[in-house]
């Protein structure tokens, strides 16, 4: 049983804006890898860092489309977790809630949540590398990535990767919520890749009050007005319970 400070359910329960800027952890006990998580089976011998760069996709397209086609279907064979049920419910008793992910599996859309921006893109959705033209379907040859049907460019994930610029329309709308929101949860997220893990730091210094919800402390833990560390599916449906009742 979790005990939430009544200043905080008082917070909640009237607050008009919320943002929420969730990471890997919150797709955890969704059965998905986090990215400091150890990999699984044959990509334990790679890094993420060493997989998700242009420069990896130059050098072995196949190996970084392949570690993509497995995350894609790992992906679309997992569900939302009752921590994304829960952010789709918060959603639906404050008036104004953005929730900003920089995660790419789209659990939080398949949860019900609406207003949601993919910072890092989503996995399920493939393009070309060269013309940018969105592949609805590809051949599945195991021996070559799969090519664009109008210019013949090798096709690729729509996700962000190290050393790409982030999707602007969906930053500015991120930034424009984490200044106008008057409480900011940071969710299952260690918060070291910027600019997501600076919106938390932003929120506050514009007045927002800050919440921590994580498995391990992080370094935003010290600057928080409230942390709770644990699993994400158990504290966010108790922390709903708690303010707006078992609906
Ligand atoms: N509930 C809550 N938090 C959890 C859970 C859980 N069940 N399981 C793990 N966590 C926490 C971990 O303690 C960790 O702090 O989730 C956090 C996940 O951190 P990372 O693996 O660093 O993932 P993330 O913060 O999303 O990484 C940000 O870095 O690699 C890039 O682009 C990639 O989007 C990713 C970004």
């Amino acid at each position: 049983m979790i005990n939430f400070p009544a200043d905080l359910l008082q917070l909640l329960k009237k607050a008009e804006r919320i943002a929420v800027l969730t990471g890997a952890g919150v797709s955890q006990e969704s059965g998905l890898r986090t990215f400091r998580d150890e990999q699984e089976g044959f990509w334990t011998q790679y890094k993420p860092e060493d997989l998700a760069t242009p420069e990896a996709f130059e050098r072995n397209p196949k190996l970084v489309w392949d570690w993509y086609a497995f995350r894609r279907e790992t992906a679309r064979a997992a569900n939302p977790n009752p921590g994304h049920f829960a952010l789709a419910q918060i959603e639906n008793h404050v008036p104004e809630f953005t929730l900003i992910t920089q995660n790419v599996d789209g659990l939080h859309r398949a949860a019900g949540s609406v207003n949601v921006l993919e910072l890092h893109g989503n996995i399920t959705r493939v393009l070309c590398s060269k013309c940018g033209e969105y592949a609805q379907t590809w051949g599945d040859d195991s021996t070559s990535v799969p090519v664009c049907a109008l210019c013949g460019g090798l096709l690729r994930p729509d996700v962000v990767w190290f050393g790409e610029s982030l999707p602007q329309a969906e930053l500015q709308k991120a930034v424009n919520a984490t200044r106008a929101c008057q409480i900011f949860f940071s969710i299952g997220t260690s918060g070291v890749v910027q600019p997501a893990a600076s919106l938390a730091r932003a929120a506050h210094a514009n007045g927002a009050t800050l919440i921590e919800v994580n498995a391990d402390p992080t370094p935003l833990t010290p600057s928080v007005d409230f942390a709770f560390h644990g699993k994400s599916g158990e504290i966010l449906p108790a922390l709903v319970n708690a303010v707006w009742g078992a609906d």
